[in-house]
């Protein structure tokens, strides 16, 4: 057994070889092809390919998507090194997203990082993709030191989640949604709206030109930490069919006060779960991450429901809230301090649950 000087120096040569460590992380569950190198928690590089193929089928096509990881993979990882400055033989390790996530778009990024920790000899890093959302917050170029416990919320396309976090290894959801996500939720209004895939950003930008009063769409009667968002959903189509029955045409302003008035909705149901869950479990610090953390609307209400209750508050960059390859690497660095590799045999995991 260790004593505790022994243990603090393992651990203090762990930190040292953590900064030191040179980790490359790919990330493709879902549309985004992303990879990044990272020295410890410093981001030296990331390079990323969108799919704009989606926006014509109003969503996600898994083959298509599978195909396009495929062309773009290659690419994308000469694109990380480039702007990193650093070449394979310079990587410590590879950290790649096992799962949750699209099957055929998984089984491109970790056939390829299998192939490419066994060509170099380095230890692989299976990693899970929701973790790897909340651990965003601890690049060294996100906040500075989050404070611990925090409650955490993570919107995406795919999934809703609130956590309860205690480090960058230890979490544990409290709520999830009981439908839609709440990234599903925008892109579908955006769909009924007419405007392109992915739809959050756009809705975002016309909220921006609306009125968020202008109409009232419902809020679920959700008791506890979970979520719904099939209702708003259902009450924006109620809406729409109703108004243009007589087969007239949206005009520019209404959709504005529609993207408005749906962002407000979907803003305080989330911002509404994440105050109640931190007041009843005591919370000091707050966090949102994901895709839907890049929203103006959700930044600007959990900004203000930290002042509001003297909360510190965490959001990442624009660069670390949708999907990327940073967050992968960061999980991988944390992986190996722990020396928790993963095997070339694996399969990736398209359902895996977080705790
Ligand atoms: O985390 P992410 O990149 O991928 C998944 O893991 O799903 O999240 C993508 C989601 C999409 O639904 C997209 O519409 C939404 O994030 N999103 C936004 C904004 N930017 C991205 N939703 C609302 N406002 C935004 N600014
Ligand atoms: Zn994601």
């Amino acid at each position: 057994m260790m004593s505790s000087g022994q243990q603090q120096n393992a651990e203090n040569d762990g930190l040292v070889s953590m900064a030191n460590r040179v980790m490359l992380g790919i990330e493709s569950s879902c549309d985004d092809t992303s990879i990044a190198v990272l020295k410890g928690r410093e981001l030296m590089g990331q390079f990323a390919a969108v799919q704009h193929i989606h926006s014509k089928y109003g969503g996600v096509v898994p083959e298509f998507a599978s195909r396009a990881h495929q062309a773009h993979i290659v690419p994308v990882l000469e694109g990380a090194l480039k702007e990193a400055g650093c070449v394979l033989g310079d990587i410590d390790g590879i950290a790649y997203t096992r799962g949750p996530g699209l099957h055929g778009s998984l089984l491109v990024g970790s056939a390829f990082a299998r192939s490419l920790a066994w060509s170099l000899g380095v230890p692989l890093y299976p990693v899970h993709h929701m973790r790897a959302h909340v651990v965003a917050h601890w690049m060294a170029d996100a906040t500075l030191n989050p404070r611990q416990p925090m409650m955490a919320l993570t919107v995406s396309g795919g999934h809703t989640q609130l956590l309860e976090v205690l480090s960058p290894t230890q979490m544990q959801v409290i709520g999830t949604t009981m439908d839609d996500a709440a990234g599903e939720a925008f892109d579908k209004v955006a769909k009924m709206l007419g405007l392109p895939y992915p739809g959050g950003p756009e809705v975002d930008r016309l909220a921006a030109l609306g009125n968020p009063k202008a109409f009232a769409f419902t809020a679920p009667k959700m008791t506890g930490h979970n979520f719904s968002f099939s209702g708003v959903k259902t009450s924006v189509l109620r809406f729409l069919e109703k108004t243009f029955s007589d087969g007239s045409e949206a005009s520019e302003a209404l959709i504005q006060d529609v993207c408005a008035s749906v962002q407000q909705t979907i803003v305080s149901i989330l911002v509404g779960k994440l105050e109640a869950a931190a007041l009843e479990r005591g919370m000091k610090a707050i966090a949102i991450q994901g895709g839907v953390s890049a929203n103006s609307g959700l930044r600007k209400a959990v900004e203000e429901l930290g002042q509001k209750h003297g909360w510190d508050v965490h959001i990442p960059p624009f660069r670390y809230c949708t999907d990327n390859g940073a967050m992968i690497a960061l999980s991988g660095q944390y992986a190996a301090e722990k020396s928790v590799e993963g095997r070339l045999d694996e399969a990736p995991l398209a359902r895996w649950p977080l705790t």
